[in-house]
């Protein structure tokens, strides 16, 4: 048994990771200020800490006792990193060297950053890979870079076993309250409202199953590759319309789609080559677009109230 500290542990991500972690038997705590994730989503059998990133005394307190950090807590919405970049540095970049500096103090023997993967290296030619120089186009992008640069330099100078995990777009049970595509379009379709999507719907995605990501991030816990950076995705270029079209037979009916202007900071392709993930960690995405997509709109019609009603 190990124990992991998982910061933003009530977030999408961290509560599927925890869940995970505490049926393995670990020993898990969250961090987490709860500004977006639901404690009432956490397993039970993870404690939790309410405490903010940029806080060093709560962070301290959280990563006391730890051996394996997965710092996933962040400011992860693109689109308000350009309205609001000084708050995106403030969580992304100086919270994450806090908690580096948290686990370096408290001797942890893993830490596992949360960075990402088209929102770093910017529009480039596809499929995106570790080899390629960053041109961030947001400022979250930019933070995240900047906090792989921190992993870096922490594995560098204080010899703390970081390892940067530059996931795709994920997707899956406990969304809900995400901004991404895939939630967007699910909640969207629950509240009767149409589905939005902004550009002509040929901007592509690598949309990848939660679970799958999951296998990643415990892969990486276990493999000793000091200061490394990885891609996790599926390696699968998917349009918009495309994905629509995999949603519309797997709900069962019509959709009412409406196009809006793209947005500003968001790339237009993406897809990643996965080819060191699977020659180093072992990693294997498993999850099919349409059996994730079915798995998730289980999860979203489970928790709604009111019937799903088709649109015209
Ligand atoms: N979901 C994706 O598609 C995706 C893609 C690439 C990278 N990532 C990265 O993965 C990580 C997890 O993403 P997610 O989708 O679960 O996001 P999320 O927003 O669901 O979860 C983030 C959690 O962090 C918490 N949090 C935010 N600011 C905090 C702070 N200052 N202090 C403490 N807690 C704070 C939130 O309350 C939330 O529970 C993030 O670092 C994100 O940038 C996610």
């Amino acid at each position: 048994m190990a124990s992991y500290l998982v910061t933003g542990g009530c977030g999408f991500i961290g509560v599927n990771l925890v869940s995970r972690l505490v049926a393995q038997g670990q020993r898990v705590r969250a961090l987490d200020n709860l500004s977006l994730g639901t404690p009432q989503d956490l397993d039970p059998g993870a404690e939790l800490i309410v405490g903010d990133i940029r806080d060093s005394a709560a962070v301290a307190k959280a990563a006391h006792g730890m051996e394996i950090v997965v710092h996933l807590a962040a400011h992860t919405r693109v689109v308000e990193s350009v309205s609001d970049p000084q708050l995106n540095f403030e969580i992304n970049a100086a919270g994450t060297l806090n908690v580096l500096r948290a686990a370096a103090a408290a001797g942890a023997q893993k830490f596992i950053f949360a960075s990402t993967g088209g929102a770093i290296v910017g529009e480039q030619e596809l499929p995106v890979h570790e080899g390629m120089v960053p041109c961030p186009k947001s400022p979250y992008g930019a933070s995240k870079l900047a906090g792989e640069a921190y992993c870096s330099a922490f594995c560098g100078s204080f010899g703390l076993n970081t390892v940067a995990l530059r996931f795709s777009n994920v997707y899956g049970t406990y969304s809900h309250h995400k901004g991404s595509v895939i939630a967007q379009l699910f909640k969207h379709l629950i509240d009767g409202e149409p589905l939005v999507i902004y550009g002509d719907g040929r901007q592509t995605r690598d949309f990848l199953y939660v679970n799958d990501l999951i296998d990643a991030v415990l892969l990486a816990a276990k493999a000793n590759v000091p200061g490394q950076v990885f891609q996790i995705a599926t390696g699968r270029e998917t349009s918009l319309t495309d994905l629509v079209a995999l949603m519309r037979e797997v709900v069962g009916h019509q959709l009412n789609v409406q196009y809006q202007p793209p947005r500003a900071g968001e790339v237009f392709r993406n897809y990643a080559s996965i080819a060191k993930a699977r020659n180093v960690l072992g990693y294997e995405p498993r999850t099919s677009l349409r059996e994730g997509l079915h798995l998730t709109w289980e999860w979203f019609s489970s928790r709604s109230d009111e019937p799903v009603l088709p649109h015209a």
